[in-house]
């Protein structure tokens, strides 16, 4: 099949942004591209180390051209970091140039998930659980904006979430209907 459009996933970090993209890519028989892991391979070092040495905005402005390029390239199945909301630009592009999904998780459910997590830097935190929230009250609105489709992640597995997905995408005439 061809692909004709980009599907990105926004979302906070350990709603399953990754998990579902690469599965969602895996059954369109797409590519699949993670932004932190471009932005991971470009500079030769983890998110992590690169927030220690370089801080939060100079990562900012590279995950703003890797968004770029990436939503203006070939198209493919986008998994953005939780962060990259943040800027309008990020947002207008996520918005024009794709069928965005946010995956909808409150913060008490993705601290669950990512309670033994060491490396998200935005977590290691004394009150990880209250970072979360203050993270979800500011970027649950930008999502919303970014995206054209909000799917809760709660009880479903990836792969019934990914099921979910896909009608929806049909639905909308994103993807082509499967036959009966
Ligand atoms: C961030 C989320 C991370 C990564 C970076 C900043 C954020 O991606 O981009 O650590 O600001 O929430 P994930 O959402 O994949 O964890």
């Amino acid at each position: 099949m061809t692909t004709l459009v980009h599907v990105a996933f926004v979302g906070l970090p350990g709603s399953g942004k990754s998990s579902v993209g690469r599965q969602l890519a895996r059954r369109l028989c797409w590519p699949f591209m993670d932004s932190d892991h471009v932005i991971e391979e470009r500079i030769g070092l983890s998110i992590r180390e690169f927030f220690e040495r370089e801080g939060e905005d100079a990562f900012r402005d590279l995950e703003q051209t890797v968004v770029d390029e990436l939503t203006a390239g070939s198209p493919c199945v986008l998994s953005t970091g939780g962060g990259a909301v943040l800027r309008k630009i990020n947002r207008e592009h996520l918005k024009q140039r794709t069928h965005a999904v946010y995956l909808h998780s409150p913060p008490e459910e993705v601290f669950r998930r990512l309670r033994h997590d060491r490396n998200r830097p935005l977590l290691q935190v004394a009150d990880p659980l209250a970072r979360l929230r203050e993270l979800y009250a500011l970027r649950d609105p930008l999502y919303r904006e970014s995206a054209r489709f909000v799917m809760e992640t709660g009880r479903p597995s990836v792969a019934s979430l990914v099921n979910m997905i896909a009608d929806q995408l049909e639905e909308a005439g994103v993807l082509p209907a499967r036959p009966e």
